[in-house]
Order: structure tokens, then C-alpha cells, then sequence
């Protein structure tokens, strides 16, 4: 019989609900000793939570997240809120001994991520931050093959996340806006490039960037005539240099007209490169250097059962698994971890190391100079 590990998920929106889904799929698809059961759901009021639990299949619901991290039958908190309760919710959990599933960015600022990461290693319990997209099998190939050396020495790397969510002027203020939840398009998007960068090609030892607030103003929600300054950054270019000798590019955008995922980037090495597209997640393109140029070309890659977990999901190539399929994947990796295995690449640690690396960026925007980390 399978042990049950009693879920506690704070927040109901777009993560929420991917996480609310993850975890409902996990058994079916992993063969996982334990059985995740959604126990309690906690939202900004207890309408809302109720609303959402009946609609998720979560058992009770709640308007305090405070109710939720205390309630003895949960066993693991899961957190889906804006950025600013990261921290509180987090601590709350681990001082209680409870293993925390937590969204990115993992808090405001390095040093809030740091205060997490010491109380999880005293707790000594498992924790997981939602940076899915490391999750994707053939980016499990892509870090494969730079490490088995296929393309050589690597010379660069070229690393973008850019989306368009807020192009239009008229969007109202949101807490992806509020400063006391950190920084805003780098912290929102770029900590996934950031964490692809790191996932693939390890630490960033220093970098020069050039941080900035292009729409200056937004609207209240629901008062289209008051207006609040903003404060956060709509867009970011950092030149980057790596612990391991190569250089790269990150770019970061939520001004990116007409661009709705363009998280991508390529790795350039003497012997070949490769190239992704979350666009096109099940592709990757790879490059191999060869004497004969007249043939030479990039060829895709398609997933399929040979790059795990894929198989797990389908046992045919090219059919593609899709953005949720992340999310159980990541959800299987915690799991797997809370029941004794290695602890996930993405814990606690490891989003401290991408906050430092926003920290370092905003720190090299204002001051306009190199930062070593
Ligand atoms: N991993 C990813 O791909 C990804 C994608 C989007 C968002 N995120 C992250 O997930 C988190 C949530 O983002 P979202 O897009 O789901 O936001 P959202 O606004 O859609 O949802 C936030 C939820 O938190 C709830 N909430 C707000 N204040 C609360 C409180 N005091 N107590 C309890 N619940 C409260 C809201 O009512 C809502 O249900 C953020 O940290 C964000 O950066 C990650």
C-alpha cells in the first residue's frame, strides 16, 4: 500500500492550477511510492479558496494560508502565491519541519532566498522551486551532450526569454509589478533563462547588464484614471561570463511584441551547437561540425521515448508532451526525492544561486559596471 502524502497548495491561479493538475496526474503516469492526496486549499479569501478546491478536487479550503501551513494533515506546502509571500509561507512550513514545493522566483532578494535555503537545510527537508522548463527531457539531452563533450569546447551561449504579456499601456497594475516582491520581468521570466543557463553550463561568475523600466506608469485595476509609477524593470541584456570559461548573452523582455514564449537559446562549441525553442519544445537542433561543408547542416532532434521521461507519457516519438507534462514531470522529481532519492537539480540552493544572479544584474544596472558574484 502506498503512503499518502497530504497536499497543502496556497494560491489557485495559472500555477495553481498546474500544480493542482500535477499532482493529480503524477500516479498515473510514475510509478511513485508515495500517493500524493490534495488534503487543503488556501486562497486570498475562503470564497475563493472554495471555489478553486471544488474545481481542483482539493478535500477542504481556506482563506488563511497560515491555517493551511499549520493544519496537522498536511504534510507538504505547496506555494503558488505572488511573489512576496514566497518567503513568509516558506519559513512558516519549514519551521514546522514540512518539505515546501515553492513557485520562482524563490523571493524578493538573494539575501530572503538565502534565509530560506538555511531554514530548509536546518529542517533538512526536501524542497523543489518551479522551474519546469529544466524538466523538459531534451534539455535533459541538451546538458548530456555538452557534458559528454559533443560539441567540444564550448564558445558561447546565446539565452533569451521574451514574452508580450505587458505591451499595452492600459494593462493595470499587478503584483508581477510590486517592488516588494523583487525585481519584474527579470525576476518573472529571465529567472527561467537564468536557471537554463546555470541548468546547462553552471555557475555565472560575472556579468554587466543593462536593466530597464520602459512604461513608467500603470493604471490601477478597476480606476483606469489613477495611476501608479513603476518601479520594476520591463526589460534586461546581460552580457554574462561563466565560472567554466565561456561567455554568453541573456536577454529578458515582457515587451516583446508578438512574441508569446520565445524562451530559447543556444549553445555554440568548437565541435557542433545546439539550439532550442520553447516554442517548439519537443525539437532540438543540433549542429555538428563536419569536413564537408556542402552537406553540412542543423537537424532536429524530436523527442520521444529514448530521452526520459518522455516515455513515461507516450510511448511513440514526436507525438510531443505539452507545458503540464512539465509540471508532472517536475512534481515526479520532488516525489521521488520525499521518498528517499536524489534531491531535484531545481531545490532551494539552487534558485538562491539564480536570485543572486538577478541581484547582481539589478546591482550592475544601477551602477552601470561589471559584477562578480
Ligand atoms: N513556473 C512557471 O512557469 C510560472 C508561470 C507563471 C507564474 N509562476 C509563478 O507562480 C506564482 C504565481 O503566479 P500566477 O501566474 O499563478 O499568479 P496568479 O495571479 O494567477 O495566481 C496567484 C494566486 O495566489 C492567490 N493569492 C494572492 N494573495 C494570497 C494570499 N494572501 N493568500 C493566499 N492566496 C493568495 C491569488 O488569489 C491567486 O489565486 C508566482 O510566483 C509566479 O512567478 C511560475
Amino acid at each position: 500500500m502506498k503512503q499518502k502524502l497530504r497536499i497543502g497548495l496556497v494560491g489557485s491561479g495559472f500555477m495553481g492550477r498546474t500544480h493542482a493538475l500535477g499532482f493529480r496526474a503524477v500516479g498515473g503516469v510514475f510509478d511513485l511510492p508515495l500517493e500524493p492526496s490534495l488534503e487543503l486549499l488556501a486562497d486570498i479569501s475562503q470564497e475563493a479558496a472554495e471555489t478553486a478546491a471544488s474545481r481542483f478536487g482539493f478535500a477542504r479550503a481556506t482563506g488563511d494560508w497560515q491555517a493551511l501551513v499549520a493544519d496537522p494533515a498536511v504534510d507538504v506546502v505547496d506555494i503558488t502565491a505572488p511573489n512576496k509571500l514566497h518567503a513568509p509561507i516558506a519559513l512558516a512550513a519549514l519551521a514546522l519541519g514540512k518539505p515546501v514545493y515553492c513557485e520562482k522566483p524563490l523571493a524578493p532578494t538573494a539575501e530572503d532566498a538565502f534565509a530560506m535555503v538555511q531554514a530548509a537545510e536546518r529542517a533538512g527537508v526536501v524542497t523543489q522551486v518551479g522551474f519546469n522548463y529544466i524538466c523538459n527531457p531534451i534539455l535533459a539531452l541538451a546538458r548530456e551532450m555538452i557534458e559528454a563533450g559533443e560539441l567540444g569546447q564550448i564558445w558561447g551561449f546565446r539565452g533569451i526569454h521574451a514574452e508580450d504579456f505587458m505591451i499595452d499601456r492600459r494593462t493595470p497594475w499587478t503584483w508581477r509589478l510590486d517592488p516588494a516582491g523583487g525585481a519584474g520581468a527579470i525576476a518573472d521570466i529571465g529567472s527561467h533563462i537564468i536557471g537554463i543557463a546555470r541548468f546547462l553550463l553552471g555557475p555565472i561568475a560575472a556579468l554587466a547588464a543593462d536593466v530597464e523600466t520602459v512604461i513608467g506608469e500603470r493604471p490601477l485595476p478597476g480606476q483606469p484614471d489613477a495611476r501608479r509609477a513603476v518601479a520594476v524593470d520591463d526589460q534586461a541584456r546581460l552580457l554574462v561570463r561563466f565560472a567554466r570559461g565561456c561567455r554568453g548573452t541573456i536577454e529578458t523582455s515582457w515587451l516583446s511584441s508578438g512574441r508569446q514564449m520565445q524562451l530559447e537559446f543556444e549553445v555554440i562549441g568548437e565541435k557542433g551547437a545546439l539550439v532550442f525553442s520553447q516554442e517548439r519544445f519537443n525539437e532540438l537542433r543540433y549542429y555538428k561540425v563536419e569536413p564537408d561543408r556542402s552537406r553540412n547542416g542543423f537537424r532536429t532532434i524530436l523527442a520521444g521515448p529514448e530521452h526520459p521521461p518522455y516515455g513515461a507519457f507516450c510511448i511513440a516519438g514526436g507525438h510531443q508532451i505539452g507545458f503540464n507534462d512539465l509540471k508532472v514531470i517536475e512534481i515526479r522529481n520532488f516525489l521521488a526525492a520525499l521518498a528517499g532519492g536524489p534531491k531535484p537539480f531545481a531545490d532551494f540552493r539552487e534558485a538562491y544561486e539564480v536570485q543572486r544572479v538577478i541581484d547582481a544584474a539589478l546591482l550592475s544596472g544601477r551602477e552601470e559596471r561589471w559584477v562578480r558574484l
